[in-house]
């Protein structure tokens, strides 16, 4: 398959058919999801809660991003790469905006950043645009505001806030980013949204009128415990599967079944 790039979104968008992107943070994970056709692999600053078990992404550091972002990038041969810029890495000046994200094209071997905030981002994904980075754009509920926004709430509930959130993806599209998350908001105004803008909507609790769908891959396999939101639709049950493996190893270990004679080396007459 040719590798994808930013300009055949907006082809998949202008032919109505459905983007698929997923979040993935190691080499196995990426190969196997790179070989199912997946068009996007988000390196998602979700990885300090799913992998490192941290409340929310507020801890994520720069350096962790890079870190995954390297493993993915060697599994896939297809998928557009995204790296999520975490918190505190594009707030605090355009300057650190701009090195940070060429941090993730040149360390990182991704192919464009994403960048959560609306109206109030525009001028980082401007300048972050003007060196030749692709930025992606994430409006509605974006964990990294969690505090200010008093928890993981729907997004668009009131009149005045539907107004904003449609401002806000504007704001990011005029801003010059090729395609923006929509995350958990009320489905119409996605459609909305999806509607106005040019560029493609990707939804995650966002409804099925967007350009496309991203989900948390750990989400998707069943491997997130108890955590289970409306929109996560889990497409297996891993837990149990590897629980079970995990259990047969250790019973057969303790009763030395395993390593049997196929699975030892006998070399010479000892
Ligand atoms: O960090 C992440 O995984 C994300 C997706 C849920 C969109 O931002």
């Amino acid at each position: 398959m040719k590798k994808l790039t930013i300009l055949d979104l907006k082809e998949l968008k202008d032919r109505g058919e459905k983007i698929t992107m997923l979040t993935a943070y190691d080499y196995p994970t990426a190969r196997i999801l790179d070989s199912c056709g997946v068009e996007i692999l988000l390196v998602g600053d979700s990885v300090g809660s799913v992998l490192a078990g941290y409340d929310n992404t507020l801890p994520v550091t720069m350096d962790e991003i890079i870190y995954h972002c390297r493993a993915v990038a060697r599994g896939r041969a297809y998928a557009l790469l995204v790296a999520d810029m975490p918190f505190l890495s594009y707030q605090i000046s355009l300057e650190e905006a701009k090195r940070n994200a060429g941090r993730m094209i040149k360390e990182g071997f991704a192919e464009a950043v994403k960048i959560e905030g609306g109206i109030n981002m525009a001028g980082v994904i401007r300048a972050i645009c003007d060196i030749d980075i692709p930025v992606m754009g994430h409006v509605g509920l974006t964990p990294q505001s969690i505090h200010r926004l008093g928890g993981y709430k729907i997004q668009g509930r009131e009149q005045a806030q539907r107004k904003k959130l449609l401002a806000d993806a504007r704001a990011v599209e005029e801003a010059g980013a090729f395609a923006v998350v929509l995350e958990v908001m009320d489905a119409s105004l996605a459609r909305e949204i999806t509607a106005q803008l040019t560029i493609p909507t990707i939804g995650i609790g966002a409804g099925v009128h967007c350009d496309g769908q991203v989900l948390v891959i750990n989400d998707l396999l069943g491997l997130s415990g108890e955590f289970r939101p409306k929109f996560v639709k889990r497409y297996a049950h891993l837990e149990p599967v590897i629980q079970k493996t995990v259990k047969d190893y250790i019973s057969e270990v303790k009763a030395g079944i395993f390593p049997d004679e196929q699975h030892s080396f006998y070399v010479g007459e000892h």
